[in-house]
C-alpha cells in the first residue's frame, strides 16, 4: 500500500460513490446488488478514514435526481438505507463515529427517517470522525433553500442586507459547522459533479477513477490519499508564497 504522511490527509473527504449500477449490469446482476456490494465498500471507506484520523467523511449516498430513477430501484436503496444504519449504528458507537446528514430530509420515507434520527440520537455525544450521509441531496436546491432561510433572518431584521458574508451565507447551508471538504473522490470514471456540495467544493482537489464503486478497495483508497498528498494547494497564491521564498521577479 502508498505510505501516507498522517499530517498531510484531508481533514473533510467526500466522496462521490457511482458505479453500483454498472458494476451489477456488467456481470448480468440486479442493479440493486450493486448497490448493495457497495454498501461493503462503505464499510470499508468509513473504517479505513476513522482509522487514519480523517475528521470529515462525507458521502453522496443519493442525490435529489434520484427520486426519478425506477420506483423499484428507489424502494430497494431507501430499504438498504435502513439495513445500513441499523446494522452499522454499533460500530460507530464502537468507533466513537458521530452520523450527520444533509439533503431534504422531509423526501425520506418516514421509516427511514426514524431510523436515522435515532441512528443521529445515538451517536450524538461521540467526538470521533463525523459522518455526513448526503440524502436527497442537491447543490443548487440546498443554496436556494439557504437563501430563502437567509431572506426570512433578513425581513425578520435578524440581520441586515449589509452582514450577509461568504462566513454567514455558509452558516445557512446545510453543511454550516462543517469544513469544506479539502478533497473529494469519484468513482466509476464519470468526470462530474453531479449537483454535490456546489458551493463548499470550491478549492476542492478531485480525483476521479475508473474504478467502479463495488471494486473500490483500500489499495485504491490509499493510492487517492498518496496523490492528494502530492499536490500543492495553491488557493490562488504562486508556489513561491505558498514555499515562503521569493520569486526571482521580487526578489
Ligand atoms: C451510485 O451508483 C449509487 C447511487 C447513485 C444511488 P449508480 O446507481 O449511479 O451506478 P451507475 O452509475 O448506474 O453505474
Ligand atoms: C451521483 O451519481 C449521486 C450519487 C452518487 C448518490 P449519479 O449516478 O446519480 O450521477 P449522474 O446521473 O451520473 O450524474
Ligand atoms: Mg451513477
Amino acid at each position: 500500500m502508498e505510505p501516507l504522511e498522517p499530517g498531510k490527509l484531508p481533514t473533510h473527504l467526500a466522496i462521490i460513490m457511482d458505479g453500483n449500477g454498472r458494476w451489477a449490469q456488467q456481470r448480468m446482476l440486479k442493479r440493486i446488488v450493486g448497490h448493495q456490494r457497495g454498501a461493503e465498500t462503505i464499510k470499508m471507506v468509513v473504517e479505513q478514514a476513522s482509522l487514519l484520523g480523517i475528521k470529515y467523511l462525507t458521502l453522496f449516498a443519493f442525490s435529489s435526481e434520484n427520486w426519478s430513477r425506477p420506483a423499484m430501484e428507489v424502494k430497494a436503496l431507501m430499504a438498504l438505507l435502513k439495513k445500513y444504519i441499523r446494522q452499522e449504528t454499533a460500530r460507530m458507537m464502537r468507533k466513537n463515529i458521530r452520523y450527520n446528514v444533509i439533503g431534504n430530509r422531509s423526501d425520506l420515507p418516514d421509516d427511514v427517517n426514524a431510523t436515522l434520527e435515532d441512528a443521529i440520537r445515538e451517536t450524538s455525544g461521540n467526538t470521533g470522525m463525523v459522518l455526513t450521509l448526503a440524502l436527497s441531496y442537491g447543490g443548487r436546491q440546498e443554496i436556494s433553500m439557504a437563501a430563502s432561510r437567509l431572506a426570512r433572518d433578513v425581513a425578520a431584521g435578524k440581520i441586515k442586507p449589509d452582514d450577509i458574508t461568504m462566513e454567514l451565507f455558509s452558516g445557512y447551508l446545510d453543511t454550516g459547522g462543517l469544513p469544506d471538504p479539502d478533497f473529494l473522490i469519484r468513482t466509476s470514471g464519470e468526470m462530474r459533479i453531479s449537483n454535490f456540495l456546489l458551493w463548499q467544493l470550491a478549492y476542492t482537489e478531485l480525483y476521479f477513477t475508473e474504478t467502479y464503486w463495488p471494486d473500490f478497495t483500500i489499495n485504491e483508497f490509499h493510492k487517492a490519499l498518496a496523490d492528494f498528498q502530492s499536490r500543492e494547494r495553491r488557493f490562488g497564491k504562486t508556489s513561491d508564497q505558498l514555499l515562503n521564498r521569493g520569486s526571482l521577479l521580487n526578489a
